[in-house]
């Protein structure tokens, strides 16, 4: 790329020799966030090294672009050029679109340049990725939730259970009745009442499983074909009912630090989802496969857990963690996938998700490995 110096260093840049312009041009080339220049056009002049990584355009392609062509909003832009020509300087939160892949958030701090008779020339941006910020904060958000939740919950379901008991002993001291066996409208009541009560037991008792911002139990060194294992026993009911056919590849010596239970409940709530997703399907499987891996230094297990169901669209996937976010209507409570990733975070591990194919999906989760057994290897 043939470099262009802005018109905004130009004046000093004249006084310097050549060697010295150079290094200036470097480092606003080499700068962490990206930057472009665009001149009263609307036309980008100049863009440096991270400019052209992130908007995802080669250089020849980015410069003489539009900014209306970058920014997810030309409305929006219209308008924040207006009052960065008025104001001179401008900080923004804004969109802007990549040649390919989702739109990407960031901060745009803008400067606008002049010529002599005042009059708009060029202006300058530095823009700022704020993406992975922003999932972090929504993650924050959803476990800040799930947590105070998880609290007024525990409260909740301690004084339902009393009435609630009270409740399923009038139905069975009614069912003991001599005329209960002769009367068909009071058995089918009664099973109406009873499982209306199974059901709010149910919901009270997942309610309980809310984490609330720490591991429920003491850490221990667990095994995870163990627990992986154990939650396909609690799946089983409903695997069977669907003949869902089940290939495991886990060797056995992958040990993890954490809470048996809190971890069980992360693989029978996504064994569960991956169960729901088959049911319409011809071909039901479910593969499980551990591996080792290594993710930003630090060393651990994967487990992927794939299916062959009905997959997940992307609106939907940004949402699954999301507390309360179901598209099962009253068959779904739409907690166990917001339980599940803040039990991992918890454990210090990260769930992924990505297509199965050809149809489906896998989800991918990453523990870290037991500190004991690397220790001792
Ligand atoms: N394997 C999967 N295939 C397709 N969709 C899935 C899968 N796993 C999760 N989902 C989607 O993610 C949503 C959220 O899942 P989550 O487990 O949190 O709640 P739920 O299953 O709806 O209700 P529950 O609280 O009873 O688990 C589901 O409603 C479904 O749309
Ligand atoms: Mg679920």
């Amino acid at each position: 790329m043939a470099k262009t110096i802005p018109a905004f260093f130009s004046k000093e840049l004249r006084l310097l020799n050549a060697n010295d312009r150079s290094v200036v041009e470097d480092i606003v080339d080499d700068y962490p966030d990206a930057i472009h220049s665009s001149n009263c056009d609307g036309e980008i002049v100049y863009a440096n090294k991270k400019a052209s990584s992130l908007y995802g355009y080669p250089p020849e392609e980015l410069i003489g672009m539009s900014i209306y062509d970058l920014y997810s909003n030309p409305e929006r832009t219209h308008v924040g050029l207006n009052k960065l020509i008025k104001l001179g300087k401008l900080v923004v939160r804004s969109k802007i679109k990549p040649k390919t892949g989702e739109a990407i958030d960031v901060i745009v701090k803008s400067y606008a340049l002049y010529d002599k008779a005042g009059d708009y020339v060029q202006s300058f941006s530095v823009l700022e990725d704020i993406t992975e910020h922003r999932k972090f904060q929504r993650e924050l958000a959803n476990s800040n939730r799930l947590s105070m939740i998880g609290k007024f919950a525990a409260g909740i379901v301690h004084d339902i259970s009393n009435p609630l008991t009270i409740i399923k002993g009038v139905g069975e001291l009614i069912s003991e009745e001599p005329r209960y066996k002769e009367d068909m409208t009071l058995q089918s009541n009664v099973r109406f009442l009873q499982n209306a009560v199974n059901k709010i037991q149910h919901y009270s008792r997942r309610l309980l499983d809310l984490p609330n911002s720490r591991i429920s139990a003491p850490v221990t060194q667990l095994c995870l074909v163990e627990i992986i294992t154990e939650a396909l026993a609690m799946t089983e009911p409903k695997l069977s009912k669907l003949k869902i056919n089940v290939d495991s590849d886990m060797p056995l010596d992958c040990l993890v630090d954490g809470c048996m239970h809190q971890l069980e409940q992360v693989f029978i709530n996504i064994l569960t989802n991956a169960c729901d997703a088959l049911t319409d399907s011809s071909d039901r499987k479910i593969s499980i496969k551990i591996t080792v891996c290594d993710r930003d230094g630090i060393e651990g297990v994967v487990v992927a857990i794939a299916d062959s169901g009905i997959g997940i669209p992307a609106q939907v996937r940004s949402r699954i963690f999301e507390p309360f976010y179901t598209t099962k209507g009253e068959q779904g409570t739409g907690i166990g996938l917001a339980i599940s990733h803040e039990i991992v975070s918890l454990h210090g591990g990260s769930i992924k998700i990505t297509d199965n194919q050809p149809t489906g999906v896998v989800f991918e989760v990453f523990l870290p490995k037991t500190q004991r057994q690397q220790q001792a290897s």
